[in-house]
């Protein structure tokens, strides 16, 4: 069984992709109890059509997370307008802390995904609340871009989405950096196929690809839950799925004490092994300053609380 916590339109899109999968039972716990519970009776009457024969329920209780083997947290507030993403990292930085308490309390032995923003700070909030090893606690932000980025590359090539293998890194924001020299249609180099202003096109919707959602309904939505039910698959099924995502580093990328996108291999253990991969001077040039901006924003974040 996973627990997801936040019923909002994340938390419970990913719970619908979860039962329509078929990946697992799910428990859907917000603070709103009332919308948890619609949420999840709306999801029950749909399950015919999806062939579901699972469970789903909806509560405001921590404790029906007992025993679950995945967490997934999506709870906390969304960035407005003329927030920075520091001052958001202050208000959710309670929040996960909160949520991550309960976790420990009812699901000791879980894995823990991070959704809330900004999700390298998050996990890294997440890792140190929760006590777990490194393993078991991780954030789905590059998953999210490495979509985007397959989608804009397919677009431009006008070739299947499904063919396109590619990677970002990085923060889960403006620094991130999508790995175009690792970036494939069917293993050909994109780079042997597209000129050097289509592909910086590319990496630039990619960077702006979330803001671009933002600016026109208010936040995503359907990206992100699609994202959350493929990593949870990866992790309930042992799938051993090789993907990016943001982890607390312990020296490797040359950087320690901080949680940022690296491509990992994802299974029943969570980040069975971090992948460190040989980076062109300039990705490793741009990685580099996308960690110390992480830094940076973990310190102000601690010389804030
Ligand atoms: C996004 C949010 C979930 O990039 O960070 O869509």
């Amino acid at each position: 069984m996973i627990s997801i916590i936040g019923a909002g339109k994340v938390g419970s899109a990913s719970a619908f992709n979860i039962l329509r999968f078929r990946i697992s039972d799910v428990v859907l716990i917000d603070v709103a109890g009332k919308l948890a519970k619609g949420e999840a009776l709306d999801m029950m009457q749909a399950a015919p059509a999806i062939e579901f024969d699972g469970k789903v329920r909806g509560t405001h209780d921590f404790s029906e997370m007992d025993g679950s083997e995945v967490v997934v947290v999506t709870a906390g507030a969304a960035r407005k307008a003329g927030m920075t993403r520091l001052d958001l990292a202050a208000v959710n930085s309670d929040i996960v802390k909160t949520v991550v308490k309960e976790v420990v309390r009812y699901a000791p032995e879980c894995n823990l995904i991070i959704v809330t923003n900004p999700v390298d700070i998050m996990t890294y909030i997440a890792y140190k609340e929760s006590g777990f090893e490194r393993n078991r606690v991780f954030g789905i932000g590059n998953t999210l871009d490495t979509l985007r980025f397959r989608s804009y590359i397919a677009s431009e090539l006008n070739v299947s989405r499904e063919d396109i293998r590619a990677l970002v890194i990085g923060e889960h924001g403006d620094s991130m950096v999508p790995l175009v020299e690792y970036a494939t249609v069917s293993g050909i180099p994109i780079k042997d196929l597209l000129e050097k202003e289509q592909i910086e096109k590319i990496v630039n919707l990619t960077k702006t690809s979330g803001a671009d959602v933002i600016k026109l309904k208010g936040a995503t939505t359907y990206a992100p839950a699609v994202v959350i039910a493929i990593i949870v698959d990866a992790v309930l099924r042992g799938r051993n799925r090789v993907m990016s995502v943001s982890t607390f580093l312990q020296g490797e990328y040359g950087f320690s004490n901080i949680s940022i996108g690296v491509p990992v291999i994802l299974g029943k253990n969570g980040v069975e092994r971090i992948l460190e991969l040989k980076l062109s001077a300039k990705a490793n040039t741009q990685f580099k300053k996308s960690a110390l901006i992480i830094e940076d924003m973990i310190n102000n974040l601690h010389a804030r609380t």
